[in-house]
C-alpha cells in the first residue's frame, strides 16, 4: 500500500532551515524561516511566558479534556485582543486551533462545507503553505495582484482591479499585518477600499493575522481586522500567537467566525466544533493556557507587552539600519523600502539565482523568492548582508 504514495515537493521554508543545519560554514546568516532571534541569535521564551509557565505548574491540578473549541476564557481573551469590542462578542464563534495553521486549515475547510464552489482568491504572492493546503484540499484558488516588483511596495491598482472579479461566496484571504512574504503593506484608506469591493462584490473576507504586534502595535495591527470585521457581514479570522508571545512549538492559534447574528453564530460554533473533532479532538491546551493567563492578570501583560514593543522597535531599527547601509554602499535610495515595510519579513525583489549565489558565496539564506527574515539579522550582520547585496550586484 505504501508504494501508492508519491512524494511531495518541500516546502521551500522548511527545506531552507535544514540546508541551513548542515552548512558547516561558521559565519553563516540564518535569514529564513519566520522565528524571532534576538542580538545573540537566540529566540528567547518570553519573560511573561516563562512566570505563566511557572504559575501553571503550581497551580494547575489537572490535565483532563478542556472542551472541543478550547477553552472559552482563551477565546474570550483572544476575541478582545483581536477585535477589542469592533463587532458584538455574541456573533463572533472561535475555536482553538494548533497554531495559525490549524486555524487556517479549519477556515478552509469551513467554507468548503459552506459553498464548495467557492473560490479563495489569494495575494500574488502569499505564504505558500496558503496554496499547499489549498491544493491539499482541491479548492480553486485565484491569485490577485499584490506586489510591485518595482517599488517593492503594494500595487493597490492592480489588486482592487482583480478583487473586481470576485463572485457572492467566494473568499478573499487578506493578510491583516505584516504582509508574509512581502512586508508590504496597505493603509487604512486601502483597507476601507477593499472593504467597499467585498461589500459590492459579496466576497467573504478571511484574514490571516499571524504578526499582531509585529508591526506599528498591537492596536494598530489589528486597526484593519477590526474595520474589515465591523463592516461586512460575515469574517472569519485566523490568528496565531506563536510569534507575538514566541510559543511556536506550542502551536496555539484561534480560528474566528463573525457571524450576522447569535443563531448563525450557533450554528457556526456548531461546525467549528465539529471540525476539531474530526481534524484532532481536543484542540493543544498549553500555549493557549498560558495566553489567557498573560492576557487577563494586568502585570504579566504588561510585562508581555513591554517584552513584544521591545522586539517590534528592535526589527524597525534594523530596518532602518540597513536601509542606512544600503544606501551608503551602493550611493541610491533603492533599497529605502526595507525601512518602509513592516513585520518580521522585507522582499528583496530579486532573483532566485542572486538568492543562490549569497548562499554559495556569503552563506547567507534566504527563501528563494528573496524573502528575508530581519529578524534574522544584528547589528554585526547588517553591514555583512548589505555589502554582500551591493557585490552581487543586486
Ligand atoms: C514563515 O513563514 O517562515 C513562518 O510562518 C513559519 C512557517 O511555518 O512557515
Amino acid at each position: 500500500m505504501f508504494s501508492n504514495l508519491k512524494t511531495h515537493p518541500a516546502d521551500k521554508i522548511l527545506a531552507l532551515m535544514q540546508l541551513y543545519k548542515d552548512d558547516p560554514r561558521p559565519n553563516k546568516i540564518d535569514l529564513g524561516v519566520g522565528v524571532y532571534k534576538d542580538a545573540t541569535g537566540l529566540t528567547p521564551v518570553m519573560r511573561a511566558v516563562k512566570a505563566a509557565e511557572k504559575q501553571l505548574w503550581e497551580q494547575e491540578t489537572t490535565k483532563t479534556y478542556v472542551a472541543l473549541a478550547g477553552d472559552p476564557g482563551f477565546a474570550d481573551a483572544m476575541v478582545d485582543m483581536v477585535l477589542a469590542g469592533a463587532v458584538a462578542r455574541e456573533n463572533v464563534a472561535a475555536a482553538a486551533t494548533p497554531g495559525g495553521t490549524g486555524a487556517c486549515r479549519q477556515a478552509f475547510e469551513m467554507v468548503k462545507m459552506a459553498n464548495p464552489d467557492a473560490r479563495i482568491f489569494v495575494s500574488n504572492p502569499t505564504w505558500p503553505n496558503h496554496l499547499s493546503i489549498l491544493k491539499h484540499l482541491n479548492m480553486p484558488v485565484v491569485e490577485y495582484r499584490y506586489f510591485d516588483a518595482e517599488s517593492r511596495g503594494v500595487d493597490f491598482e492592480g489588486m482592487l482591479a482583480d478583487l473586481q472579479q470576485v463572485k457572492a461566496g467566494d473568499v478573499v484571504l487578506l493578510h491583516g499585518c505584516c504582509h508574509n512574504p512581502t512586508g508590504a503593506n496597505l493603509n487604512l484608506t486601502q483597507w476601507q477600499a477593499v472593504v467597499d469591493v467585498l461589500l459590492k462584490t459579496g466576497g467573504v473576507p478571511m484574514i490571516d493575522l499571524a504578526y499582531q504586534g509585529f508591526g506599528d502595535g498591537l492596536d494598530e495591527d489589528a486597526a484593519a481586522t477590526r474595520l474589515v470585521a465591523s463592516s461586512v457581514p460575515e469574517c472569519l479570522i485566523a490568528a496565531s500567537c506563536s510569534k507575538n508571545f514566541g510559543i511556536y512549538r506550542e502551536r496555539t492559534g484561534i480560528l474566528m467566525a463573525v457571524a450576522q447574528d447569535k443563531g448563525l453564530r450557533t450554528l457556526t460554533q456548531g461546525t467549528l466544533n465539529y471540525l476539531n473533532r474530526q481534524n484532532y479532538s481536543f484542540p493543544p491546551d498549553h500555549g493557549a493556557r498560558l495566553v489567557t493567563m498573560i492576557l487577563n492578570d494586568p502585570k504579566l501583560r504588561t510585562e508581555w507587552a513591554t517584552e513584544l514593543e521591545e522586539v517590534r522597535l528592535s526589527m524597525l531599527n534594523l530596518r532602518q539600519q540597513m536601509a542606512d547601509e544600503l544606501q551608503r554602499l551602493s550611493g541610491s535610495d533603492r533599497f529605502g523600502f526595507i525601512a518602509q515595510h513592516r513585520g518580521m519579513f522585507s522582499r528583496l525583489g530579486t532573483t532566485p539565482e542572486m538568492v543562490e549565489r549569497l548562499r554559495a558565496e556569503h552563506a547567507i539564506y534566504m527563501v528563494g523568492d528573496s524573502r528575508l527574515n530581519i529578524a534574522g539579522l544584528n547589528s554585526t550582520t547588517v553591514p555583512i548582508l548589505a555589502k554582500a547585496i551591493v557585490d552581487t550586484g543586486i
